[in-house]
Parts: C-alpha cells; sequence; structure tokens
C-alpha cells in the first residue's frame, strides 16, 4: 500500500498520526449585547460583571438558525484552506443547540457547503465539544487511509436556551461558530478526554420531548435526589459555583495530561487556547500551573461563552491576527457540562 501523508500504516492505523489545520473560519452574528444592556434587563452591572467574568459584550443571532451559523464558518475555513467541499470526507458538528432533534447540524451543513461525500454527525460534549470533536476527527483520519479533509465545526446558539430572568447565568453566554479543515499529518499530536456523570446536574438544559398516549397505571420512578433535574425544558441551569470550582480543576488536568500524551512538558507549550468561561478560571490555571497569562488566548471579553463554539472562535481570530503562528505548540483546553473535560497539544 503506498505510504499516504501521515506516515506508514501498521496492522491498518497510521503509527505516526498527528493533525494540520489547513484553514479555519468564524461566523458572529452582528448583534452585540453589552453588559449595560443586560443591566437594563437584571439586576446587575457592567462592573459586577466585568469584575467577576472580564466579559464585556457577547453576540447574538437576529434571525440566523444554529446550522447556518456553522456553515457560514465552514464555508469561510474550507476557502481558507484552499480546497473543494467535494473533497472532504467526514464533517463532525460540535452543538447543544442544534435546530432539529433529527436530522444532525453536521447533514444540514452539509448540504449548504455542498461536501456531498461526507459522512456526517453531531456531537454533544457541551463546551469540550470541540476539543472531542477534533480529537474523533483525528481518530477518523488515523484509522482511514482514503480519508483526505475533515471538517470539524461547532455552532452554538446559548441564546435560545438561556434563561434572561437569572443574572447569575445570562450575563455569560453568547452565540457564534468556529470551523476548521484538517488533514493527516505527521506534527506533534497528543490528547486527553475526560467526564465526570456526577456533576451532571450543575449545568443542563432540558429538551421537551412530548409524552406517548399510552401510558398507564403508576409512572416509573425515575427519581434520585442527587441529580434531579427540575427546571423546565430549554433553560439553561448553572449551579455557578460547583462549575466553578470543577473548572479551575479541569484546565489544569486536562492541559497537563494532554502534555504526557504528546510527550511534552507543559512549559513547552507556546499558546493555550482554553474554554472562554470566565477570566478568573483562566487566571487561577494560570497561576497553579505556573504559566504565565500572556500565554493564554482570550476572547471572552468580546464574545462571553460561546460553549463548544469558543475554542475555534478564538483560535481563527488569533491566527488570523497573526499572533498564533506556525510551528508553534498549542494546547487546545475545554471543559463544562456533562461534566467533561479534555485537551489537545499540537503543532499549528
Ligand atoms: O461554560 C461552562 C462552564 N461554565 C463555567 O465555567 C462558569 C463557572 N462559574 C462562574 O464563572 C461563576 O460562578 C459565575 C460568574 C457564574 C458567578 O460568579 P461568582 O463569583 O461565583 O458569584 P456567586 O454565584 O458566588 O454570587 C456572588 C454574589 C451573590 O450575592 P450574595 O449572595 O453574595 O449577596 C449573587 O447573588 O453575586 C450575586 N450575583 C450577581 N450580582 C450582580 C450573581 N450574579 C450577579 C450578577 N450581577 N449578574
Amino acid at each position: 500500500m503506498a505510504i499516504r501523508p501521515g506516515g506508514r500504516l501498521k496492522w491498518g492505523v497510521f503509527e505516526l498520526c498527528g493533525i494540520n489545520i489547513l484553514g479555519t473560519g468564524a461566523y458572529l452574528p452582528e448583534i452585540r449585547v453589552d453588559n449595560n444592556m443586560l443591566a437594563d434587563l437584571v439586576d446587575t452591572s457592567d462592573e459586577w460583571i466585568t469584575t467577576r467574568t472580564g466579559m464585556k459584550q457577547r453576540h447574538m443571532v437576529n434571525g440566523e438558525t444554529t446550522w447556518y451559523m456553522g456553515a457560514m464558518a465552514s464555508k469561510r475555513a474550507i476557502e481558507d484552506a484552499g480546497i473543494d467541499a467535494s473533497e472532504i470526507g467526514l464533517i463532525v458538528d460540535a452543538t447543544i443547540t442544534s435546530d432539529f432533534y433529527t436530522p444532525s447540524a453536521a447533514c444540514v451543513i452539509q448540504r449548504e457547503i455542498g461536501a456531498f461525500n461526507a459522512a456526517a454527525f453531531d456531537l454533544n460534549a457541551a463546551c469540550t465539544g470541540f476539543v472531542y470533536s477534533l480529537d474523533t476527527a483525528k481518530r477518523f483520519l488515523q484509522t482511514d487511509p482514503n480519508l483526505k479533509y475533515v471538517l470539524v465545526v461547532a455552532n452554538e446558539m446559548l441564546s435560545g436556551i438561556t434563561d434572561f430572568t437569572d443574572r447569575s447565568s445570562c450575563i455569560l453566554f453568547g452565540d457564534g461558530a468556529g470551523a476548521v479543515i484538517i488533514e493527516r499529518s505527521e506534527k506533534l499530536y497528543g490528547s486527553w478526554l475526560g467526564a465526570n456523570g456526577n456533576l451532571a446536574h450543575a449545568l443542563y438544559a432540558k429538551l421537551a420531548l412530548n409524552s406517548h398516549p399510552f401510558k398507564s397505571g403508576e409512572p416509573v420512578s425515575i427519581k434520585n435526589s442527587e441529580t434531579e433535574f427540575t427546571e423546565s425544558p430549554a433553560k439553561l441551569v448553572q449551579h455557578g459555583k460547583d462549575v466553578y470550582k470543577f473548572a479551575t480543576n479541569a484546565l489544569p488536568t486536562a492541559s497537563l495530561n494532554a502534555c504526557k500524551s504528546a510527550g511534552i512538558d507543559i512549559s513547552e507549550i507556546d499558546v493555550f487556547i482554553p474554554h472562554q468561561a470566565n477570566i478568573r478560571i483562566i487566571e487561577t490555571a494560570s497561576k497553579n500551573l505556573n504559566i504565565p497569562i500572556e500565554k493564554f488566548i482570550l476572547n471572552l471579553q468580546n464574545v462571553g461563552n460561546t460553549s463548544g463554539a469558543s475554542i475555534p472562535l478564538a483560535f481563527d481570530k488569533f491566527v488570523k491576527n497573526g499572533h498564533i503562528k506556525r510551528g508553534q505548540k498549542c494546547c487546545l483546553v475545554g471543559f463544562g457540562a456533562g461534566s467533561t473535560l479534555g485537551a489537545i497539544v499540537l503543532e499549528y
């Protein structure tokens, strides 16, 4: 069998398999909601939001759908990569706010961008969704010699599930999408993924499923006082303090484990692209890891928390403005609902 980019096949698996990020793209809706606009809605202030989160504004949709934002970001990534959409063999879409129960957002994006040779599916890992999806895509590239390019996209319309009467959470979230086109390469790569379902109730939003007409007798009791999900559907519920505690641990844990997987020391990382949940979480991690804060990309002041989209949105912005350069070692690190956590170390 011919040796393809990415190295030698052994037992059907590429021995040395990393990824090359060929192109990036992003989409942010036009409506900008600043802290003062939220202060008109709930009992809060620009000062509280800025000091407690670092956020100044976030973008929100004005009629756009989740798949539309993802398709726009994908088109930009495809153009940036200089490939044809027909060459994409797989689309992995990280989203928790798909417009449909079915079809997947990935299938609708496939139609919109004309990537008709691609398999397509969605992946739900909340704020860690992009990291999970990119790592999944890499594993497809590692085992399928016929796969050339993968589109990994993350698109979120968190405004659609935000409870705008809850001041402790509505000040955080925004909408947007980011995407990358990747191919197999022998560049440095390491990853680590984790989850802890015991914290599932700390951050959740229920779906609005219908009841069927054949119910009878006593309903099955599935109650568990530890993990009761009490809110009505489509509202994001966050126990901020619990998630904060989890997040400050998750960021260093995932980063250190991904560095170990890549065989490098964390001090060798040039740029960290963390999930943009709260500046204090990033500052705490920087202190605990003894890594200068300047190494951490900060985009939350402009876009708020966009869940899975936050890492590819930041990545696209800081690649395009020249901050992230070819050859640099990057650590993409996510944490969030599930709870989920994970990181990827790669050479850009
Ligand atoms: O993306 C998924 C992962 N998500 C995260 O990582 C989010 C993690 N959590 C956080 O970032 C923080 O917990 C929040 C930003 C959500 C909240 O910040 P905090 O410093 O943990 O605030 P708190 O919940 O402890 O509340 C402190 C005080 C309370 O008042 P009292 O009880 O001390 O009188 C709150 O009622 O601040 C009050 N408060 C607010 N005041 C003004 C809560 N939200 C607001 C607000 N404006 N928006």
